[in-house]
């Protein structure tokens, strides 16, 4: 699988063409922002973990039957996906309140929520993707019903699924965010990526934080908490 041309660069990663209209070429970077772009950085090695996290996670995800855009791991930054068109929501699933739940609502972090909480935030960052609820992705034609009600069900479903898989390796999964797109047949599939970047995982015992809010926040240890989830999940 060869790259073309490049069709996308973000934050975080590059998206490259290839000779197969169906096939994009996900290039992980070690690039590091927070605060919409506001604090800069780069995180030694974070691509690599990224990439071989996020590939190990959605492989257990499509056994465990929820589709995704993962294709084949290429190189250590390098990962060939379905091309989908996204949905422009970011979809959060929170366990224990934590950073802005934590804010808006003066929940202390750390405190165990009742039962998962959903949010969709608006994927527009000269807006910095505000917070909405399903009323609004329909009122605004981000996607149908149908697609909001299988978003949904998947999102409950990925948490169901890696909150088992992070308690065996003794890691507490607080809160992510992932991202769906629709496939060429228009098939809803998990895309994007799920990493320390996108997921709160703490230490079960300790509660050491173990992603990326060692950046957001100035903690130091940002290399080395993402060293330790690659450690645990066998995958270094
Ligand atoms: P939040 O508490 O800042 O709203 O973050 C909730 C989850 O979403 C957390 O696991 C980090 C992740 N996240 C992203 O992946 N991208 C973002 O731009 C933000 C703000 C959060």
């Amino acid at each position: 699988m060869k790259k073309t041309e490049l069709i996308y660069e973000g934050k975080a990663k590059k998206v490259w063409a290839t000779p197969d209209p169906d096939v994009v070429i996900v290039d992980y970077k070690d690039d590091a922002t927070a605060f919409n772009g506001l604090k800069k950085g780069t995180i030694a090695g974070k691509g690599v973990v990224n990439n071989r996290m996020s590939n190990h996670m959605f492989r257990i995800l499509a056994r465990e039957g929820v589709p995704t855009h993962y294709i084949e791991e290429l190189s250590a930054r390098e990962t060939a996906v379905k091309r989908v068109q996204i949905v422009p929501l970011e979809v959060i699933i929170r366990n224990v309140a934590a950073g802005s739940m934590s804010k808006r609502l003066g929940i202390a972090e750390g405190t165990a929520l009742r039962c998962p909480v959903l949010e969709y935030s608006y994927k527009n960052d000269d807006l910095g993707d505000p917070m909405i609820n399903d009323y609004h992705a329909l009122a605004m034609g981000l996607c149908t019903g149908d697609e909001l009600k299988t978003i949904a069900g998947y999102a409950f479903k990925v948490n169901e699924i890696m909150l088992a898989y992070f308690k065996k390796l003794n890691v507490d999964l607080i809160d992510f965010k992932i991202e769906f797109g629709r496939d060429k047949d228009g098939k809803i599939i998990l895309a994007d990526e799920i990493s320390p970047d996108t997921c709160r995982f703490w230490d079960s015992a300790t509660k050491e934080k173990l992603d990326k809010d060692r950046f957001r926040r100035d903690m130091g240890g940002v290399e080395e908490a993402y060293a330790e989830m690659m450690k645990r999940l066998g995958i270094n």
